[in-house]
């Protein structure tokens, strides 16, 4: 046999067995097997992939603000980064971590930049876990960034995966209802997260040692730039991974009480983060859903943080296309 017939011959056969992934394939993360940072052998990657899978799960424990050493107090809330990032950040819908090694470099609207995966840690640092950057040679950012790796194994950069980020769903065409939320979060989710929000504590207050039921709202949780602090992010995150046990081939809230606690809960108070008016330096791409100023299509703060949606989702699609109309009449006239 020719050398290469041959290697065609192992190509098709690697292909028919399903090993060969290409760039553009596609992945889906139901069902599939996470490796445990403890099969890794005890070297300098193993070493920090551990490392890196601690800081995720204990947060609290090793950069919250109550650890003992000030210096390492990254964090200004005493969540883990798993209180959102469910299952090791291997959860499905939950916002994985699996297969982001392959999406970063990425494009990103809040910058307006072409954003790294350091970058991207370090947006949930100062945003969901109300804390400061972590500085880029740190060895906790190369841990993060190690054990993201580390689940990011076998996914081929350009591959589409099903299970990235959050599953979709329809908000109705209203403002959202408070007070049917207020009744939902009563009757489903207080009795882990608190009549206040408050959650509850492993411990007591001091000792770094987390939440068995992360708090909602208040001093203690995500600040108001966070991508959970958005109704509709919060919508498909909860409509899909809460009540506790909840996932995406079973949601137990319909659309319209995923929309109305999701209201509820972004209504309560929570730690405020500077400048925010600097997000999204872009302005025809910030989120509908993104509650803080300016904004340019007109529309109240009140209706960008509450709904009705459809008509801002309509506003937004026709000022993306009148961009591209402009972008295509100007190369025009550059030729
Ligand atoms: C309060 C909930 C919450 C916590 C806590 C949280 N995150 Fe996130 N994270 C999100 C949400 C929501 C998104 C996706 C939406 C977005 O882009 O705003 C996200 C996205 C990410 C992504 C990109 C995922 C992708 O698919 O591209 C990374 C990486 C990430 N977070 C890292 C972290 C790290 C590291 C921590 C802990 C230091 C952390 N997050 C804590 C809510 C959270
Ligand atoms: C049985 C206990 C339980 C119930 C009931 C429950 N949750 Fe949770 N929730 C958790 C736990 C535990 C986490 C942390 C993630 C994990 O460990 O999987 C969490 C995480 C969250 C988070 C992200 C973390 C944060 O601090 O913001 C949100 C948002 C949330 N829950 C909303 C809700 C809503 C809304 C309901 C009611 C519809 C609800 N939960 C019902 C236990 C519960």
């Amino acid at each position: 046999m020719k050398h290469t017939t041959r290697i065609a011959t192992i190509a098709c056969l690697l292909a028919v067995a399903g090993l060969v992934n290409a760039a553009g394939s596609k992945i889906s993360l139901i069902g599939r097997e996470v490796p445990s940072v403890e099969t890794l052998p005890d070297d300098e990657y193993g070493a920090l992939a551990r490392y890196g899978h601690q800081l995720a799960t204990r947060t609290f424990a090793h950069i919250g603000p109550e650890v003992k050493d000030k210096k390492m107090r990254y964090a200004g809330n005493n969540l883990a980064c798993t209180s959102c990032h469910q299952e090791n950040a291997a959860k499905p819908f939950a916002m994985p971590w699996v297969g982001v090694s392959a999406t970063f470099p990425q494009y990103r609207g809040r910058e307006d930049d072409l954003s790294t995966v350091e970058e991207r840690v370090n947006g949930c640092m100062q945003r969901s876990m109300a804390g400061r950057a972590l500085p880029l040679d740190s060895r906790e950012m190369k841990a993060y960034v190690t054990y993201i790796h580390f689940l990011s194994r076998d996914i081929p950069v350009g591959a589409s995966i099903e299970g990235a980020a959050t599953k979709g769903s329809k908000p109705p065409n209203r403002r959202a209802d408070l007070a049917a939320g207020e009744v939902i979060y009563k009757a489903q989710c207080a009795t882990c997260h608190g009549e206040s929000g408050e959650g509850r504590r492993n411990g007591v207050k001091g000792d770094a040692l987390g939440y068995l039921f992360p708090p909602l709202w208040g001093p203690d949780s995500f600040n108001n730039g966070a991508g959970m602090n958005r109704i509709l992010m919060a919508m498909r995150f909860i409509k899909h991974n809460m009540p506790m046990g909840v996932s995406h081939a079973a949601p137990t809230l319909s659309d319209e009480e995923a929309f109305d606690v999701a209201g509820y809960v972004v209504s309560k108070p929570r730690p405020q983060k500077a400048h925010l008016d600097r997000d999204f330096p872009a302005r025809w791409n910030k989120p509908i859903d993104a509650a803080f100023p300016p904004y340019v299509d007109g529309a109240s703060a009140d209706q960008h943080k509450y709904g009705p949606f459809p008509p801002l989702a309509e506003k937004a699609r026709a000022v993306a296309s009148a961009r591209e109309e402009m972008k295509k009449s100007l190369a025009a006239r550059k030729q």
